[in-house]
């Protein structure tokens, strides 16, 4: 797309969302450019009424070929930590703030991940308002610092208050949620594990962060 416009998702986001409207939107979707070198607009998945949202930043190479977000080694870590702070993952509805996987041609020809910009995380908001508006969760918990600055804005600052309960604010980027969670609550993103050189001990705080929004959450 010429000039990197970005009219938004608005436009694509039907009136009465359901996971498969939901799912044919964000495939159909031109609100931004990153569809273009993209196989998959990739929807959130989990029950339409989980108490707990978790969002994460954009699909990655195996999300984009499959189609489903958090499939991919991510995912999988996400889901080991999930269930050893106590919650079922797939009690959990697992989206990103992005719905389509950004990347750049490796050396080896291989797709690397290239995290999306702030017009990106901008542009495809209303998917996630649309999303929040559908299953409408007790408690979101924001992985990394694109989750936690698609809804608290570019000044939030993951080291400063990470695994505290925070208020939901008024809007996410001007929009407001019909039933908006009570709480949100932001901590270090699975991918970041993967990398860390302390991984044993990043799991470990990823885990009692996800143990402290598990205690938040009314049965
Ligand atoms: N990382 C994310 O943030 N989301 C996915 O779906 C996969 C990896
Ligand atoms: Fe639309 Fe979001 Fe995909 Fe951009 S990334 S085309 S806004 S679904």
């Amino acid at each position: 797309m010429a000039g990197k416009q970005a009219p938004g998702a608005q436009r694509w986001v039907p009136d009465r969302v359901t996971p498969q409207r939901l799912r044919a939107g964000v495939d159909q979707c031109r609100g931004c450019e990153l569809y273009e070198n993209a196989t998959h607009g990739v929807p959130g998945r989990g029950p339409r009424d989980a108490p707990l949202m978790v969002v994460g930043e954009q699909p990655g190479d195996q999300e984009d070929k499959a189609g489903e977000a958090f499939v991919g080694p991510a995912g999988k870590l996400l889901d080991r930590a999930l269930a050893a702070a106590g919650i079922d993952p797939e009690s959990v509805y697992r989206t990103n703030a992005v719905k389509h996987f950004r990347w750049e041609r490796g050396r080896r020809g291989n797709r690397l991940h290239k995290g999306p910009t702030r017009t990106h995380v901008a542009a495809c908001g209303p998917w996630l308002v649309a999303e929040l508006d559908m299953v409408q969760p007790q408690g979101v918990v924001l992985l990394g610092a694109t989750a936690a600055q698609s809804v608290y804005g570019s000044d939030f600052r993951i080291t400063e208050s990470r695994g505290v309960r925070l208020d939901w604010p008024d809007e996410i980027r001007g929009s407001s949620v019909v039933q908006p969670p009570d709480w949100a609550l932001a901590t270090m993103h699975p991918s970041a594990v993967l990398r860390s050189r302390q991984r044993e001990d990043d799991l470990a705080r990823l885990v009692e962060d996800l143990e402290r929004a598990a205690g938040l959450l009314i049965p």
